[in-house]
């Protein structure tokens, strides 16, 4: 605490009437709060979102201004950045969005989306980073970082537990303290405690009983008394229902979608309460005071000089491909299959619509309005140049969704739900394009785009489908119903690899597909996650071989959604109340656990070179308070090409009563090594790194007795397995 600035803030309270206080903790635009210009005090500016900072919209409407000032660098999303598991990526993520959003003009970012991926379903999978707490942690703290060196808040959301999108808005969430403690609060709490977050959003799902903005357990007892959070909370927007509860949460910036800003329940109403005496004036001086501290922070009230910021700049455009090219994850590569050398080659086929997708515009929140965006298609004839001719097929239909300009999807959601804007958009479809009115049509047209790829695929050497999914299907306000890759694209890409064997497949999703049916058969395999706007640069760089793939997938990619673990007791999607049964075995957690085998494991991530892990080396010391375990261990690129491998360290804890999973991960580093090259890595781990947590107990624990150290380059690829033993436990809370 920086004891000038707190007094000056006490100074600016003492001054200000009750009406100003309350005018600064509630919205006054659609993504601004509002100032006190007699005291100098600016409003807080804010906007969407992790991919890139998000098209203007006018104070008070749900309208883009509409000017071409607000197109923007469109970066991937988190996770893609998760996958690649490179931690200087993140920050250099993090100073692109943040300088962005401070060249717009912009106070506060309302990035990165943090929450578990619980599911495959989960429409925002692809806002947020992994099914792992730690590697969520350690991929969330440099990112909000880099956002933060250029004088812009980060807001990480949502907190807490808002993993599904049914109900979104109500759904009542319950999970064992344990499963809270060990999986969904690790991430947030590295957001505040590594990356110092300068302002956390509350989610819209009711937390055990109580609406999560509202709840005293999450941001009273959490937050604010255990973690020792004195950032500014924010609400989602419209997630506040109650004034007293809402107040007295320790909330302090209600938000929402609609433009009576004065009846907001931070607002009038709230003033109303103080005046009635039914709530503490200073209750609403502590928010104030929240927020004063944060503009403090930022330069915006003090005389230092505040960082302009800047927007589309080449430096920019080039950080989000070093992003992109390490967020690509090559699944399988039987027989080197890749990379397709570009010699002499004459003619290819590129089959699928991801290809030729724009996705920055969708998603819901996420979308922006990119300043352009490489599709796979322009990447790969872009890489190719005009000696290779490039044919192109879409390979199947997607229904038009038909207009419906004049829905807002955010203004309606809060009253309609999705589902009334999407009897809104099929009536639209209705109108809008006659050709569907005739399903026969459509079963027509689709067929034939098929045959047309199959026979495109015949007549050349190579063929590349990019298929996957896009915002229809991760998206804001509503999850997938099934695991599967829409559109017939099992049935094409079946086709495909009959018709062509040597057909690469590359699945562009935010979220696990199905891919088992073609998994076996197809000899080389790509996923990619949204990846901005040089995604299709960075896709067809490591189709022909001119970067070297590192990505690491962030997430399982089960075989089946029955074999998920939020499915096999069927408790996620419910709209009204959802019960966290598989409790802590979340992903891998679980796979691994229960031996369930996925088709591609969390970690999971080939190169074009080969790498060796040599002699490891264990050392050992314990302190009253803590332990340090080092470890150190030589890699060594065994191949043709230089290239970057993940080395991941799993502890297990199992053969101890904790009931604890197989193993967890506890550590990972990015190494870069030319062919040939040799290094030795060192590692810590520290108490954490062997610890539960004990219910009975409300603290974490470090048992003594053995542990398993799993070194390997993915959670199914363990090439070393040591042992350590803890000879003293080790009680701790936050
Ligand atoms: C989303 C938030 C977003 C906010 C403002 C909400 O619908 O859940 O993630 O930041 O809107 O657009």
């Amino acid at each position: 605490m920086d004891e000038r600035i707190e007094s000056k803030i006490e100074e600016l309270i003492s001054e200000m009437t009750l009406d100003e206080k309350i005018g600064m903790i509630h919205g006054d635009g659609l993504f601004r709060s509002g100032g006190v210009p007699r005291l100098g005090i600016p409003c807080l500016k804010m906007s969407d979102g992790p991919m890139g900072v998000r098209a203007e919209f006018e104070n008070n409407s749900w309208k883009n201004i509409g000017t071409t000032d607000d197109f923007v660098t469109y970066l991937p999303s988190n996770s893609a950045i998760a996958s690649t598991w490179n931690r200087k990526l993140a920050y250099q993520a993090g100073e692109v969005l943040g300088e962005e959003a401070r060249g717009r003009g912009k106070d506060m970012i309302l990035a990165p989306g943090i929450n578990v991926m619980r599911s495959p379903l989960c429409g925002r999978n692809f806002e947020y980073m992994s099914e792992d707490p730690y590697l969520i942690g350690e991929m969330a703290a440099p990112l909000i970082e880099g956002i933060q060196s250029k004088d812009v808040s980060a807001c990480v959301k949502h907190f807490a537990c808002n993993n599904q999108e049914a109900g979104r808005l109500k759904v009542d969430t319950d999970l064992s303290e344990r499963a809270l403690h060990e999986i969904y609060l690790p991430g947030f709490y590295a957001a505040v405690k590594k990356g110092h977050s300068l302002s956390i959003m509350g989610a819209y799902n009711r937390f055990r009983g109580e609406f999560a903005c509202e709840s005293t357990y999450l941001l009273k007892e959490i937050l604010r008394e255990k973690w020792k959070y004195d950032g500014v909370i924010v609400s989602d927007w419209g997630a506040v229902h109650h004034t007293k509860e809402a107040a007295e949460s320790e909330l302090d910036l209600e938000m929402s979608v609609t433009t009576n800003f004065d009846e907001y329940y931070m607002a009038d109403p709230l003033k109303k309460a103080v005046e009635a005496g039914e709530i503490e004036e200073t209750v609403v001086d502590e928010k104030v005071r929240n927020l004063l501290r944060l503009m403090f922070r930022l330069h915006m009230l003090d005389k230092e000089e505040r960082q302009a910021g800047s927007y589309n700049t080449f430096e920019h455009q080039k950080a989000v491909l070093d992003v992109a090219r390490e967020a690509v994850v090559l699944l399988k590569n039987e027989d080197e299959r890749l990379p397709i050398s570009k010699k002499g080659l004459k003619k290819i086929a590129v089959i699928g619509q991801n290809a030729e997708m724009v996705h920055s515009n969708g998603g819901g929140s996420a979308e922006i309005k990119a300043l352009y965006e490489i599709s796979p298609l322009m990447g790969i004839k872009k890489l190719l140049g005009g000696n290779t001719e490039v044919l192109y097929a879409k390979g199947y239909d997607i229904p038009n969704k038909g207009e419906f300009s004049d829905i807002n999807w955010q203004e309606s959601s809060l009253e309609e739900g999705m589902e009334a804007i999407e009897e809104k958009q099929e009536a639209a479809k209705k109108t809008d394009c006659k050709e569907y009115e005739d399903e026969k049509q459509a079963r027509i047209k689709s067929e034939m785009m098929y045959e047309e790829a199959i026979a495109l695929a015949k007549t050349v050497d190579e063929v590349i489908f990019v298929g996957g999914l896009n915002h229809d299907y991760d998206v804001e306000g509503r999850d997938r119903e099934t695991m599967d890759l829409p559109y017939g694209q099992e049935h094409l890409i079946q086709g495909l690899l009959e018709a062509n064997p040597n057909t690469v497949i590359v699945i562009v999703s935010g979220s696990p597909v199905t891919m088992e049916s073609f998994a076996d058969k197809a000899k080389a395999m790509i996923w990619s996650s949204y990846n901005g706007m040089q995604g299709g640069t960075a896709l067809a760089e490591v189709l022909f071989g001119e970067s070297n793939p590192s990505g690491k997938l962030p997430v399982t990619m089960p075989k089946r959604l029955s074999d998920s673990p939020a499915h096999h007791d069927g408790t996620f999607g419910d709209e009204e109340s959802v019960f966290y049964k598989e409790g802590i075995f979340t992903g891998y957690r679980y796979y691994d656990t229960y031996q369930v085998e996925p088709l591609f494991a969390f970690g999971h991530g080939l190169s074009y070179t080969t790498f060796e892990l040599g002699q490891v080396w264990i050392n050992k010391e314990e302190k009253a308070e803590d332990v340090t375990v080092e470890i150190s261990l030589v890699i060594r690129n065994s191949g043709k090409r230089d290239g970057k491998e993940v080395i991941q360290i799993y502890v297990s804890n199992c053969g101890k009563n904790c009931g604890c999973p197989k193993k967890e991960l506890r550590a990972f580093e990015k190494v870069e090594l030319k062919a040939g090259e040799e290094r030795i890595v060192t590692f810590h781990l520290k108490k954490e790194a062997f610890s539960y947590y004990k219910e009975e107990k409300q603290i974490f624990s470090s048992e003594k007795g053995e542990y398993d150290i799993l070194i390997g380059f993915a959670s199914d690829a363990i090439e070393k397995s040591e042992k350590v033993v803890l000879d003293r436990s080790y009680y701790y809370g936050y």
